[in-house]
């Protein structure tokens, strides 16, 4: 027998039991007349003792172990003298009578600790390791709790669980497909999931009313901390359903999250606010509203006062932060070229500190006088003590600048707690972008979401400003899940595809199935998708979802451990017929 109790399982009420323990060593203290050993497995950690006088023998094999040795122990739980009340087992330790190694290991590359000494690509290289940290662990095991809190909820519900295929034809989420060559079908590839989006709407005209999957997908986009090539959703589906029933239900789900996950308890309807307001106020349509900064429009405001950026901007737009008017002339020329990084693409910043005696000091003294100032203050509700900063430019553009701005001045304020949480949903998502260099369409959310109702008769006049039934779940500035009301009419759905560039041909090859499926008896439907490692991530407060993933790719999308993406042997490739052209 390898155990009779875990790691982290003994307490006061076990002393004098003869136990049996296996796990890792995690930490040797030889004190000369006694040696303590920690011993670890994934529930904890207990203290062995040896004792040199009574048992020398025993006492002095212990110099073979070392770290993250495996060892096997059999011994009496017995009354530590000196407690550890930051431990669970902190009471006890096992007065150990005999032990077994059942594995050696090499000295670790980092140390298996809460603060390791690895960096990030060491650990990854040996995730396997890192892996067996605490904090790695917490976020592994949160996850798993989320699935199955996820799969209750929704099976509660009547939500069916259906896997859908990997290998499949190319789906149109937006981002470049990974691709699989086949070897029977010479010549020819099967596509990655991007998501099950047409295979939930088939599963819809099946029947099948209510549908759910915790699944794989992948996309060849550019890495952020927030995205991975392969990344897992919790994709939903439901038929007979208006937006109304899918907010209702998934907010519904989030709530249950919230509770039996971080104890958190949402009583009122979760914010919806729409994309424009969203772009208006918060320059996002992913805003953190844990913080009250708003933008304000200060087009008109600061309009005819010879100052020549203004005077001729399309827009410009201000924030204020609140008690920052100190800043020195090093912290506004930083803020300055914080807001020129590529990243942000601002020409620049005009500040106005609203200094406490109630006068003002602006970048713009030149043009703007005491008066005009304090008429931007009035429109900002800005107070003595605040700083003013404002942009001007291309609106959408300045909006968005603005907008991260908004969340910089709330980390430097320290508004931003992780463990406050502020979900809300976004409503009423443009149907389609236009692509300003070629004019051609393209849709915000995939082509198969429906337009609102009562836009649908002006989709050919102004595609433009068609809104769709399109919702996002944000929490804290992260987009958790999004989904749409799906088109079910064959016309309307051909039509969509005319507009976004399809001939009809083009449209019959890649989605026929589809539009054949929808002669059929399509019902109405709709659903949603979340980024369950987003979610997660976001739970366990950790920046990066690499961090909640067991086997993550790094930031080139490689995975560094087993070596991958690898190429593949001649035979291989003459299997499947294809032939590597080396690229210049
Ligand atoms: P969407 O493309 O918005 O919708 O994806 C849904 C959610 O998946 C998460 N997500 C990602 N997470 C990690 N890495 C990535 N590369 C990545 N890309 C997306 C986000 C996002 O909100 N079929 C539709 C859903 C639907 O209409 O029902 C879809 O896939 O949290």
């Amino acid at each position: 027998m390898y155990r009779t109790h875990t790691c982290g399982e003994l307490k006061q009420s076990d002393i004098n039991k003869e136990v049996t323990l296996s796990g890792w060593v995690q930490k040797i203290r030889n004190l000369g007349a006694m040696t303590f050993i920690d011993i670890r497995d994934r529930y904890g950690i207990t203290q062995l003792f040896f004792d040199k006088e009574t048992n020398p023998k025993l006492t002095k094999r212990t110099e073979e172990l070392g770290r993250e040795f495996v060892i096997r122990v059999e011994g009496k739980v017995t009354e530590r003298s000196s407690k550890n009340t930051d431990m669970p087992t902190g009471d006890i330790e096992i007065t150990v009578t005999e032990f077994k190694i059942l594995s050696k290991s090499e000295i670790p590359p980092f140390t298996i600790e809460d603060n390791t000494d690895g960096g990030e690509e060491i650990r990854l290289k040996y995730r396997y390791l890192d892996l067996r940290r605490n904090t790695v662990q917490k976020g592994i095991i949160l996850r798993h709790r989320m699935a199955q809190e996820v799969r209750k909820y929704l099976n509660e519900q009547d939500f069916l669980e259906i896997e859908t295929p990997f290998l499949i034809k190319s789906t149109p989420e937006g981002a470049r497909d990974f691709v699989v060559p086949s070897r029977m079908s010479e010549g020819k590839f099967y596509a990655l999931p991007q998501s099950p989006q047409v295979f939930k709407q088939l599963l819809m005209i099946s029947g099948y009313d209510k549908y759910f999957q915790l699944i794989k997908c992948f996309r060849d986009e550019d890495f952020r901390a927030d995205r991975q090539p392969e990344f897992t959703q919790l994709d939903c589906e439901m038929s007979f359903v208006e937006r109304e029933d899918i907010l209702t239900l998934f907010e519904g789900l989030a709530k249950h999250l919230f509770s039996v996950i971080k104890g958190k308890s949402f009583t009122e309807q979760f914010p919806r606010i729409t994309y424009d307001d969203a772009l208006n106020i918060y320059g996002s349509d992913r805003p953190d509203i844990r913080f009250e900064i708003k933008i304000t429009d200060l087009s008109e405001i600061v309009k005819g006062n010879g100052f020549n950026v203004f005077d001729n901007a399309e827009f410009t737009g201000g924030i204020c932060a609140e008690g920052l008017s100190g800043y020195s002339r090093k912290q506004t020329d930083e803020l300055i070229k914080w807001v020129q990084r590529p990243q942000i693409g601002a020409k620049g910043l005009v500040f106005a500190k609203y200094n406490e005696d109630g006068t003002f000091k602006s970048s713009v003294d030149k043009f703007y006088s005491q008066e005009a100032l304090k008429k931007w203050a009035d429109a900002m509700n800005a107070k003595p003590g605040d700083l003013m900063l404002l942009m001007s430019g291309n609106k959408k553009q300045i909006l968005i600048a603005l907008g991260e701005l908004r969340l910089e001045m709330g980390n430097r304020l320290d508004l931003r707690n992780d463990n406050e949480f502020a979900p809300l949903w976004i409503v009423d998502f443009p149907l389609f972008e236009k692509d300003e260099e070629t004019g051609q369409m393209h849709a915000v959310h995939h082509p198969f979401t429906s337009p609102k109702k009562d836009h649908i008769n002006s989709l050919d006049s102004d595609p433009e400003n068609i809104k769709a039934e399109a919702y996002d779940l944000v929490i804290n500035g992260n987009e958790i899940g999004g989904g749409s009301i799906r088109i079910h009419e064959t016309e309307l759905q051909k039509k969509m595809f005319r507009i976004l560039g399809f001939t009809d041909e083009e449209a019959k090859a890649q989605f026929g199935f589809l539009m054949d499926a929808f002669k059929y008896g399509a019902p109405p439907h709709g659903g949603i998708a979340f980024g369950f490692d987003r979610w997660v991530a976001l739970f366990n407060g950790s920046d990066s979802i690499r961090d909640v993933i067991a086997f993550p790719k790094n930031n080139a999308g490689r995975d560094i451990m087993i070596d991958a993406p690898a190429s593949v042997d001649d035979q291989q490739l003459k299997d499947l017929n294809l032939k590597i052209i080396k690229k210049g």
